[in-house]
């Protein structure tokens, strides 16, 4: 097959940072997602939604009128979060989650929770607004790096949908089998998103030819049988289980550095390297509902009307990309992917 036509997608969890780094990167998530849910993590983060508005418009503003593109905005959740928050985000119909980041758990995760029941007036405050709860699901502590998700799932998320049990909770880029299977063996309420790099990379990404910090992202990137676990998740057509890039920018300088910060920008050929995994998988025709169904769905959004066309057609990822005064280097730099969109 050359091409492939299927209904404009959503990416369902996207960094987009603000000034100068947003105007250079958030083209390449509007020219192949018709929403996206934009996460809070700026610095300082978006806790209000009167901040949320703010930093809508000057995402609206930094693309061009000819760009269809809706920012589905989320707030950062706080040990301080006042419970009368919730029901003015909701009233504003702009913003469509919470999101959990426990505290020093991933960049810009210093104003994340302490301890998850210091929120739980605010979680009751948003089944009953329903408001989804969007999850970054690392313990905080000195765990072990590649067990932290593993240890999330049994230490926090089961007990929190025990005890929340109207709450729709959505498990971010999952990287492990383990959150693979609590995902499917979970209730309707419980969704999770998978990103393009946990599905192509496993550890070894890490250290092949020397270290890769361009390959360094949180939760890290485990180990085959896990990638093997998210593939086979992904492809299967499960409805809870949907696109969320974890797309997330920044410049060259921050990742090849003796510090390099957590993240990979992929929003330049994401829908094309997840049409890759699809493809290889034999399930091409999945990638429409990973893509542009489940997550509106989960999320009661309508379903997107544009469509968008892919082609098989080889080409080679630019080594950088601009980023203000500085580059990005691109997840692939340098290297070829398979597909491409009909008009980019
Ligand atoms: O690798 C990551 N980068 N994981 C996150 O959770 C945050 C993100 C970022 O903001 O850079
Ligand atoms: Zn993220």
């Amino acid at each position: 097959m050359r091409n492939l036509t299927i209904t404009c997608p959503d990416d369902c969890h996207v960094h987009l940072r603000d000034g100068a780094v947003m105007a250079a990167v958030v083209g390449d998530t509007a020219r192949r997602f018709a929403r996206a849910i934009v996460m809070p993590n700026l610095s300082p983060p978006v806790v209000t939604t009167a901040q949320a508005l703010k930093y809508r418009e000057r995402i609206l503003a930094a693309l061009p009128n000819t760009i269809r593109f809706t920012p589905l905005m989320t707030l950062y959740l706080t040990d301080n979060t006042p419970v009368e928050e919730i029901a003015k985000a909701k009233q504003s119909g702009q913003v469509f989650a919470i999101k959990y980041y426990p505290r020093r758990a991933t960049t810009n995760s210093d104003a994340g929770v302490t301890d998850i029941s210091k929120v739980y007036p605010v979680l009751e405050a948003m089944v009953e607004h329903d408001l989804p709860l969007s999850v970054h699901g690392e313990v905080s502590d000195n765990a072990d790096i590649f067990d932290r998700e593993r240890l999330f799932i049994d230490r926090i998320l089961e007990p929190l949908l025990e005890r929340f049990r109207d709450l729709r909770v959505v498990f971010e880029h999952i990287s492990t089998r383990e959150a693979v299977a609590f995902v499917k063996s979970g209730t309707d309420r419980l969704a999770a998103t998978i990103t393009p790099h946990h599905l192509l990379l496993n550890r070894n990404a890490l250290f092949e030819g020397g270290l890769q910090p361009h390959h360094y992202c949180h939760p890290v990137i485990k180990r085959e049988t896990d990638r093997r676990a998210l593939v086979e998740a992904a492809t299967s057509g499960h409805p809870r289980l949907f696109l969320g890039t974890d797309s997330a920018p920044h410049a060259r300088s921050s990742k090849e550095n003796a510090f390099g910060c957590a993240g990979i920008y992929t929003a330049h050929a994401a829908l094309e390297l997840y049409a890759e995994v699809f493809e290889e998988a034999g399930a091409i025709d999945r990638l429409e509902g990973f893509a542009g169904i489940y997550g509106s769905a989960f999320y009661g959004l309508p379903r997107n009307t544009d469509r968008v066309t892919l082609r098989k057609d080889v080409w080679t990822v630019p080594r950088s990309l601009p980023l203000g005064d500085d580059v990005i280097v691109p997840f692939r730099a340098g290297k070829a992917c398979a597909w491409r969109l009909a008009d980019g």
